[in-house]
């Protein structure tokens, strides 16, 4: 039986052809932007906003990585977060989490498997 909460991303190439996608989508019923990459060999998905100052982490420059590659960087005042978890690792917002997004890699495809999202136009 087919599964409606299955949405296809991009292709895992795709993926690692870049250091992050970006896809609009609606999360709850809200229009979002959402955060894709691979980090360490497996996709994750964030919603893109930053706690601090609620911007998205490549507001400034097209990049969400640190100059490291081990830290999610907002671009906006510099606050990093763990890619794992989207745990934020600096002392203003130490703790809070970017939204994750569900993930699901189906032969090679990336998908989100959240419930309550819609791909954006
Ligand atoms: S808005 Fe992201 S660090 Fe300030």
């Amino acid at each position: 039986m087919a599964n409606d909460n299955i949405k296809l991303v991009c292709t895992r190439q795709e993926l690692l052809e870049t250091s992050y996608l970006t896809r609009e989508i609606s999360f709850k019923k809200k229009p979002v932007s959402a955060i894709i990459f691979i980090f360490e060999g497996i996709a994750y998905a964030y919603i893109n906003h930053c706690m601090h100052m609620h911007r998205p982490l490549n507001c400034e420059q097209d990049a969400i990585f640190d100059e490291t590659g081990k830290y999610l960087r907002c671009s906006m005042h510099g606050f990093i977060f763990d890619p794992k978890t989207g745990e934020c690792q600096s002392p203003v917002c130490y703790g809070q989490r970017l939204q994750a997004l569900r993930l699901e890699e189906i032969d090679g495809n990336i998908c989100f498997t959240e419930k309550h999202l819609a791909l954006g136009e």
